[in-house]
Formats: structure tokens, sequence, C-alpha cells
């Protein structure tokens, strides 16, 4: 029985870790144990996502500690000083068009951290009921054509500075069971999308620029494929292989949602002029086909038919509802949008592609 008590998230102030600790602290039952979210608070990372759920459950149940999964001193006194049993690893570089830009701290971060993590844990635990869950991504399979699924057994094919070190991160999680037994997990997940998400990626970045009027930039033809899902259900497939997987093993978690990017494009129109009276036509009228994502992936695609046989996960919000839910949360969350604008991303955007 793997103990599950005192729970290392990385990366807990970013997108994901940020549902992750939401999910577990008031949404899990089954989970008793105590949260540590570790984060640099790079530009992605925004502890003030979590304000309530430190007046709530701080000291008990969730702690904070600001810090780089690179430091391998920080690294062992954190894992010493609460007893940690488990590590969710999500902390990551994780835009794939800034890994084209600036490839090196997605090799800092993503290679060397996750490596400084699994040493420590290596070093520290003498226990067996221990767990490391390493969070990966479907874009280590490659790119897709218009038919086939990434299974688990899919060869790896990473094509862009960010999936292959996401890659190399996962074998080195692998290498550190096999050669020395460390108890690892892995979960390769598709497109995420919900609250909290950082207004670089498709989703918020779309909703936003709708809101202010602003152009919708359409990377080549808009008709390169994702496979989208809700955040918390990803976090509960995450939860569900914490508690039932088998060690040494990689399960794929998917949404069975593929949209091309266009069309995706259209639906969120719809929902954001329903929600705020904007004419459809209009936002239209600002989709702006830009040029294309240097060796831009065409299509993923998530067979996720081994956790839902094996562990019984299953996806549990439609597509209509999470789009719903997400452009609700940025119209009613303006200071988090301008909290998490204000710093570097605003620059690194203006560097990058001017006002967008
Ligand atoms: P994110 O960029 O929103 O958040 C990353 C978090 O990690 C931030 O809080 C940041 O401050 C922190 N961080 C970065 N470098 C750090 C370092 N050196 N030390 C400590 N903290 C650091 O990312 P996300 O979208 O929440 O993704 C989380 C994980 O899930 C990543 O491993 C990513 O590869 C994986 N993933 C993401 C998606 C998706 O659609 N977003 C899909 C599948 C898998
Ligand atoms: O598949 C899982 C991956 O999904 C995660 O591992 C990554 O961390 C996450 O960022 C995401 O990667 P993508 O590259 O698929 O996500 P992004 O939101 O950047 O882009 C989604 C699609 O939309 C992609 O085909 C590129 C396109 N796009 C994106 C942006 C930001 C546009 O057409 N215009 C844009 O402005």
């Amino acid at each position: 029985m793997r103990k599950l008590a005192n729970i290392l998230v990385t990366g807990g102030a970013g997108f994901i870790g940020v549902n992750y600790i939401r999910y577990m602290l008031e949404k899990n039952p089954t989970f008793t144990g105590r949260i540590i979210n570790l984060d640099a608070l790079t530009y992605a990372g925004n502890a003030a996502s979590l304000c309530d759920i430190a007046e709530k459950f701080g000291g008990s149940r969730y702690v904070f500690e600001h810090g780089n999964i690179c430091d391998s001193e920080l690294v062992e006194s954190v894992f010493k000083k609460y007893g940690i049993d488990t590590v969710v690893h999500f902390a990551a570089e994780s835009h794939v068009d800034r890994s084209i830009l600036g490839p090196r701290a997605f090799i800092e971060t993503n290679v060397m951290g996750t490596f400084t993590l699994l040493e420590a844990a290596r070093n520290i635990w003498t226990e067996s009921a221990v767990l490391f869950h390493h969070v990966s991504t479907d874009e280590v399979y490659g790119s897709l054509g218009e038919t086939g699924y990434f299974t688990e057994t899919t060869p790896y094919d990473p094509r862009s500075p960010y999936s292959a070190c996401k890659a190399a991160s996962d074998h080195l999680a692998m290498a550190y069971c096999h050669t020395y037994g460390l108890p690892v997990t892995l979960s390769n997940c598709s497109n995420n999308y919900g609250p909290c998400q950082f207004p670089e990626k498709l989703i918020p970045l779309m909703i936003l620029n709708m809101l202010e009027g602003k152009a919708l930039p359409v990377y080549g033809d808009g008709k390169n494929i994702r496979d989208w899902l809700y955040v918390e259900d990803h976090n509960a497939a995450v939860w569900t292989v914490m508690q039932q997987g088998r060690e040494g093993e990689q399960y794929n978690i998917g949404g069975e949602n593929e949209w091309e990017n266009i069309k995706l494009l259209n639906v969120l129109i719809g929902i954001v002029a329903k929600k705020t009276g904007k004419d459809p036509t209009q936002i239209q009228s600002t989709i702006t086909y830009v040029t294309d994502r240097p060796g831009h992936d065409r299509r993923y695609a998530i067979d996720c038919s081994k956790i839902k046989n094996e562990l019984g996960w299953k996806q549990s919000v439609s597509f209509e509802k999470g789009l719903e839910r997400t452009v609700d949360w940025y119209l009613n969350n303006p200071q988090w949008i301008e909290g998490i604008r204000s710093g570097e991303y605003k620059n690194w955007i203006a560097k990058n592609y001017g006002e967008r």
C-alpha cells in the first residue's frame, strides 16, 4: 500500500498544478494527507491562484515552498522537512513556442530538474510505500496523420525542444524505476484546458483576445488537430494512477475529443459572443492566419483504453460544459489576468511577437 500522505507537488502554482491541488483538497474525499507545493514562480506560476486554499488549509494540509527543482540542496531539505512519501511532478517549462525561441530553460527544468528530484527520491527514500508520479505529455509520441492513435507502445518521436526534453525526462523516470527500483508511474496526457491556464496557450489566448477586441492568430491553415481534456478530468486520472497504477507502467490520458484548431475557435467564438453580447460575425472577422509554428505537429489523438479498462477512469466533463466553465472563469477573474500579465509575460510577448 502506498502512503500518499505527504505529497510533494512540483509546479503547483502553474495551470494543471493549481487545479490538481484544488481537486485534491476540495473535491477528493479519498485524500486525507498534506500537500507541499514546490514552485519557482516563473512567468507561468502564480501563488495567488491558491490564496483561498492557503487560508483554508494552510499549515495542516497545505504548504507552499518557493524554490527551484534544479536546486538539489533545497529539494533534499524539502523531502526531509516534510517527510515526503510521494512526488507528483508537474513542474516544467511547458510552452512549445517558447521552447523553439529559447530551449535552454527547457533542458534545465525539464531534464535537470527531473533528474534532481529523482536523485533526491533515490537518496532519501528507504521504505517501499512511496511513489514518484511523473506527469508527461502526448507530444513525446510525435505527430499523427489523418488516422491512428497514440498508445502506450507507440515509439517516442519528439519533434520540438519541449517534447524532446519531456521525452528525456520520461526515459529518466522509467530508468530510475528499472535500474534502482524506485517506484515510478508515468502518465502522458493530451491538451488540457480550464481555469488558470496561462494566456499564451490557444484557448485562454483566444478568449482574452476576443474580450479585448484583438486579432485571433491562427497558425498555418488552422487544420492542426488536438485532443482536448478538461483539466479536472486529467487530475482525477493522475490521482487514479497514483492510487492504483502499477509500478513501472505508463498510462495515456486523453479526451477522445479531437478538434481542428479553426473549428474549435469557431465554437469558442459562439460561447464568448453568447456570454458577452458581442456580435459573433464581428469576432470572426478578427481571425488572422499567421506564419506557422516551425515543425508544427499536425495531429495528436490519444488511445486511453488502458487507464479506462485497467483502472476504471473516464472523462466526466463534456467539451461544451468545460468550455462554458472556462469562459466563465476568465470573465469572472480579471484580477488574476491582470496579475499574471503584468510581469515578464508582457515583455516577452512584446519582444517576440509585438502586441498580440
Ligand atoms: P505551466 O507552464 O502552466 O506551469 C508550470 C509550473 O511549473 C509553473 O508554476 C512554474 O512556475 C513551475 N516551474 C517551472 N520551472 C520550475 C522550476 N525549475 N522549479 C520549480 N518550479 C518550476 O504548465 P502546465 O500546463 O500546468 O503543465 C504542467 C505539467 O503537465 C508539465 O509537466 C507539462 O509538460 C504537462 N502537461 C501539460 C499539458 C497541457 O495541456 N498544459 C498536457 C499534458 C501534459
Ligand atoms: O498535447 C499536450 C500539450 O498541449 C502539452 O504538453 C503542452 O504543455 C501544451 O502547451 C499543449 O501544447 P500545444 O502546442 O498543443 O498547445 P498550444 O495551446 O500552444 O497550441 C494548440 C494548437 O493551437 C496548436 O496546433 C498551435 C495552435 N495555436 C496556438 C497558439 C498559441 C494557434 O493556432 N495560435 C496560437 O496563437
